[in-house]
């Protein structure tokens, strides 16, 4: 019988990764890595408790930088090496949105409640793409309180993605597929013979763009509409591109409506849009990104309404909802539409009605993921612990800030004040 070598070797007792053969990665001293782990603990806490010390950022000097072009590393380090450098390297050398004074983008803070659950989540090392598990039913549950929060119905299904960009992706394919019909999967847009065009305000983000290339439309197709003095898609000017192109020959098959653009927060009148886009047969997808949470604060929602009428909804939990990230969300009202667009079936992924591959649908049956973390715990977590309600009164201050800002800004001679607030955003000169 051939001879399984020792584990630790002489010498090796500190290294807390596998001995040099490598027959597990298991801590070879776990009473150490226990301390070691509480040390790493205490350090982030440490920093989340005392960052209104540090800088918001600070530049990356050079010989910084340079430690992060070496080569692979061939052999072991200890874990508390590669922590210490992981202190002095990276830590203070991120984007700082931690920090409650950073104020720039639409970069959500998350929160130590967040963090521990992202440890949880890597500990339980799930992967969400399927199968029978109580993981599963977390994310499900998430999606059933957002199927409440905007008001959709039973029907809706959703999903964990990495963050608004694919949630609108993914909107979109459901969309093209709507429109062109299932077989497009399989013959591709080539084999068709109509134009699909979507429309959007010039605000919108430029990942629907990037979207309409992915989904095989070209960004081209995809029209960006005038806007009014609050930056609101003008639905008379929508009205006539819609009718020009379908003059023209093309098939609009598509609106997006801002819930929060990315650069004023301009918030599109949802209901005038969604029924506009009934009366036209086109999907309603509404990009909530940063915005959509403001449904958490009873006195910003009621500018979202005409939201719950949306064909499907994008947003992120790692913006205002404070999850760290990425979480972003789709909710998509009739969930059988998502299924079509996405499920695909194969031997290694076959449903059964019990055991650990029953549950069917699955969560890759919704969009284009199969691996998936367990971002819906960090979610569920800081819902949980904080509530809809503080989540809710933490955005009306962002927001009772801004409109501090515009009023000084206003009162300011020298200042100019360059778009309405409508959230928490604030343009001036
Ligand atoms: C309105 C809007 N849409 C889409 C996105 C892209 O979202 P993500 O960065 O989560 O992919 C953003 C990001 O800031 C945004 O503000």
């Amino acid at each position: 019988m051939p001879q399984i070598p020792p584990t630790i070797k002489d010498g090796q007792e500190g290294l807390y990764l596998p001995n040099a053969e490598g027959q597990t990665l298991d801590p070879a001293d776990w009473e150490g890595f226990r301390t070691q782990a509480h040390q790493m603990l205490d350090d982030m806490i440490e920093y989340t408790r005392k960052i209104r010390e540090r800088p918001v950022w600070q530049p990356i000097p050079e010989e910084v930088r340079a430690r992060f072009q070496g080569p692979a590393p061939l052999e072991p380090s200890s874990i508390a090496e590669v922590h210490r450098e992981f202190m002095d390297h990276i830590l203070p050398f991120a984007v700082g949105n931690v920090h409650p004074g950073f104020m720039g983008w639409v970069h959500g803070g998350g929160t130590s409640v967040g963090m521990l659950a992202e440890m949880l989540a890597a500990g339980l090392n799930a992967n969400l793409g399927g199968r029978d598990q109580i993981p599963v039913e977390v994310e499900r549950q998430v999606s059933h309180w957002m199927q409440e929060v905007f008001g959709f119905p039973e029907s809706a299904a959703g999903l964990f993605v990495t963050g608004t960009s694919m949630a609108n992706f993914i909107a979109l394919v459901i969309a093209r597929d709507v429109r062109l019909g299932c077989e497009v999967r399989n013959l591709g847009v080539a084999a068709e013979s109509k134009q699909l065009t979507a429309y959007g305000s010039t605000a919108i983000h430029g990942c629907v763009s990037k979207a309409m290339d992915l989904c095989g439309l070209g960004s081209d197709a995809l029209r960006l509409v005038s806007t009014d003095n609050r930056r609101r898609i003008n639905l008379t000017a929508l009205e006539s591109a819609i009718k020009k192109d379908r003059e023209a020959g093309f098939t609009p098959f598509l609106v997006v409506g801002s819930a929060g653009t990315v650069d004023t927060g301009a918030i599109d009148d949802l209901a005038e849009l969604a029924a506009f886009a009934r009366r036209e047969q086109l999907w309603f997808h509404v990009d909530g990104a940063y915005g959509a949470l403001a449904m958490f604060a009873p006195e910003q929602a009621p500018k979202l309404r005409g939201i719950e009428h949306a064909d499907s909804l994008a947003f992120d939990f790692h913006k205002w909802g404070q999850v760290p990230y990425d979480a972003g969300f789709i909710l998509v009202r009739d969930g059988a539409l998502q299924r079509k667009a996405f499920s695909a079936s194969s031997a290694y992924l076959a449903r059964e009605t019990r055991g650990l591959a029953a549950g069917s649908p699955w969560p890759c049956d919704f969009g284009p993921d199969l691996s998936r973390g367990f971002r819906a715990l960090k979610a569920w977590f800081t819902l949980k612990v904080y509530g809809t309600r503080t989540l809710g009164s933490v955005i009306s201050r962002t927001c009772d800030l801004a409109r501090y800002l515009e009023q000084r800004v206003v009162d300011a001679p020298e200042l100019e004040l360059l778009a309405p607030v409508e959230l928490n955003i604030v343009c001036f000169r």
